[in-house]
């Protein structure tokens, strides 16, 4: 196993950004780099042993600062969108940046995907790894108190890609951070015959601008039930701008539970995602429209990727119904999502 770090360029003001490569002894390969401790790609081998990137994203850095929906980036403080950039706690309103329409979305104007993180290789028993770490100040974004971060991926001899994440404040304030890397397990065109089971009984319905309305709605005999395997394609044509929800995880979050599991049918890739969160966003990649260019001078269409990310529920700040998302003073946040590779 090996962790190797090299120079990936340079931001626009002169911070330099690197990157480093993780490879395990069966034939993995993963490069996370310092801007938005980002997962830039991810080789895993196929049923006959061939290695393919199975993450959306750009050969160069320039990509990510240019345009970049998120593609592998660390996420936060607050994953997905808090309704109008407000909420209430301990008897203060807090507004947050908008810039999702009238929302806030994935840590605001610039949240953990855009900035340079500090990083140092692990080295572990049967793993290798990168820890990252960012002190998100004060303010940052209309967030209350400084919140210490770091966030760990590593690379196991099990075919894993870990990513554990902790956190601590100086004032009470909400945290929600996850991974969001749009993968396609056949490194190639769109995902929609990718099949899926997620581990929900239940997913929170969105209003027209993907706010949660409160409801926590049964999947039984909905386009929302993979509690079997269905393809992603299958039923999307019923779900009015494609698959962009938040799953209810039947382990209710605190505990290392199977999340879901997707299996790609040509390559015979599968990738199983266990976690500690309560909620699941699976998002279809329905905003790529071509017009973005990624690696290889690829275009991604619609489709071309999707996301799975673990999280706590989207506007939790404002649904007093949903789990907490508060972070006080002494405590520690801590958060573990665990990808696991395989291939029949
Ligand atoms: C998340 C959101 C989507 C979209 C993407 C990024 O998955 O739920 O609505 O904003 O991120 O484009």
């Amino acid at each position: 196993m090996n962790v190797q770090k090299n120079p990936f360029g340079r931001t626009p003001d002169g911070t330099a950004v690197e990157i480093y490569t993780l490879t395990n002894d069966k034939g993995l390969k993963a490069r996370v780099m310092t801007y938005g401790a980002t997962l830039v790609s991810l080789e895993v081998p196929d049923r006959k042993g061939k290695s393919g990137d199975i993450v959306l994203g750009y050969d160069a850095l320039e990509g990510y600062i240019k345009n970049n929906p998120y593609f592998g980036s660390i996420v936060g403080r607050y994953g997905n969108r808090i309704a109008k950039g407000r909420f209430v706690l301990d008897g203060i309103t807090y507004e947050l940046a908008t810039n999702n329409g009238e929302n806030h979305l994935h840590g605001g104007i610039k949240g953990y995907d855009k900035i340079v993180w500090k990083a140092e290789p692990v080295r572990g028993d049967g793993d290798v790894g990168v820890k990252f770490s960012y002190l998100s100040k004060d303010g940052e974004e209309g967030y209350p108190g400084n919140l210490n971060i770091t966030v760990v991926y590593t690379l196991t001899n099990d075919n894993e890609l870990k990513i554990s994440y902790e956190a601590t404040t100086d004032k009470a304030t909400p945290v929600n951070l996850t991974h969001h890397s749009y993968f396609n397990l056949a490194g190639e065109g769109d995902v929609l015959a990718h099949e899926l089971t997620i581990n929900a009984d239940a997913y929170t319905p969105v209003d027209a601008g993907l706010i949660p309305t409160g409801e926590i709605r049964p999947v039984k005999d909905s386009p929302f039930d993979f509690t079997t395997p269905h393809t992603m394609g299958e039923r999307i044509a019923l779900v009015e701008g494609g698959y962009d929800h938040n799953f209810v995880l039947r382990s209710g979050g605190g505990m290392m539970d199977l999340a879901a599991r997707v299996v790609e049918p040509k390559s015979g890739r599968v990738m199983e995602i266990s976690t500690t969160e309560p909620g699941l966003q699976f998002y279809s990649g329905n905003f790529l429209d071509g017009t973005i260019t990624g690696k290889g001078g690829k275009a991604y269409l619609k489709h071309y990727g999707f996301c799975l990310e673990t999280q706590h529920f989207p506007d939790s700040p404002n649904k007093p119904n949903f789990p907490s998302t508060i972070l006080r003073p002494g405590a520690v946040y801590k958060s573990l999502t665990i990808h696991k590779f395989s291939a029949r």
